[in-house]
């Protein structure tokens, strides 16, 4: 089954725990956490003093996004919160082979994300060393942007090659998901969805999130 990682930069900040207790105790698989630091992307978001409070009341595992110059520095900032995943992005990485490396030391599990333009064989010589490969399906910064169709087709090689390489890596897909398309992602090979405006903005935020787990 499609598992779900609401993105809470589409949560209430000013109820932010009784939004991620909801989330999870709505059945979402993970809690989706995106790191933004005004370089990487024209946007800032949360450092460790609210993502560990996050930690702190969420029952379910936590996905950190990281969108920012200075990876390493990050790595190491959040991995004490021990969350699930960090994923960071293979355009801001002279060395990701060294970082995926570090963050497996660190015991957790390493994902590398893509920007909409970079192809899936940008990490063919890195899927083996992977836990999981975040497609952008918009260009990272921002909630409640437009789905970008062409992550449909890219999924669709990055599932082959995952095949071939390593059938454990999981594919998972940020920005614009919806009931729309959830579908279109299932049947390209997507294992885990972000969906961030779809769940807090539906009336019906359990709802929306087992719509989602196809
Ligand atoms: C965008 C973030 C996404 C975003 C998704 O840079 O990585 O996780 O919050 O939000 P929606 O689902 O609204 O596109
Ligand atoms: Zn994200």
């Amino acid at each position: 089954m499609m598992k779900v990682a609401p993105s809470i930069l589409s949560a209430d900040f000013g109820n932010l725990q009784r939004d991620i207790e909801e989330i999870c105790q709505s059945g979402c698989d993970l809690v989706h956490v995106d790191v933004m630091d005004g370089h990487f992307v024209p946007n800032l978001t949360i450092g460790p003093v609210v993502v560990s409070a996050v930690a702190a009341c969420a029952t379910k595992p936590l996905d950190i996004h990281l969108m920012v110059e200075n990876n390493t520095f990050f790595v190491e900032l959040f991995a004490p919160l021990k969350p699930e995943y960090i994923s960071f992005h293979i355009e801001e990485e002279k060395h990701p082979h060294r970082l995926i490396q570090k963050i497996r030391s660190l015991g957790i599990k390493p994902a590398i994300v893509l920007n909409p333009h970079t192809p899936p064989e940008a990490i063919e010589y890195l899927l083996q060393d992977l836990d999981m490969v975040l497609l952008m399906s918009v260009n990272p910064g921002f909630g409640g942007q437009i789905f970008i169709d062409s992550v449909i087709k890219k999924a669709s090689c990055l599932n082959e090659m995952r095949n071939r390489l390593n059938p454990d890596c999981l594919i998972e897909v940020d920005g614009g998901v919806n009931d729309q398309n959830i579908q279109l992602l299932k049947d390209a090979g997507v294992d885990v969805v972000v969906a961030g405006s779809y769940v807090f903005k539906h009336e019906n935020r359990k709802t929306a999130i087992e719509s989602l787990q196809i």
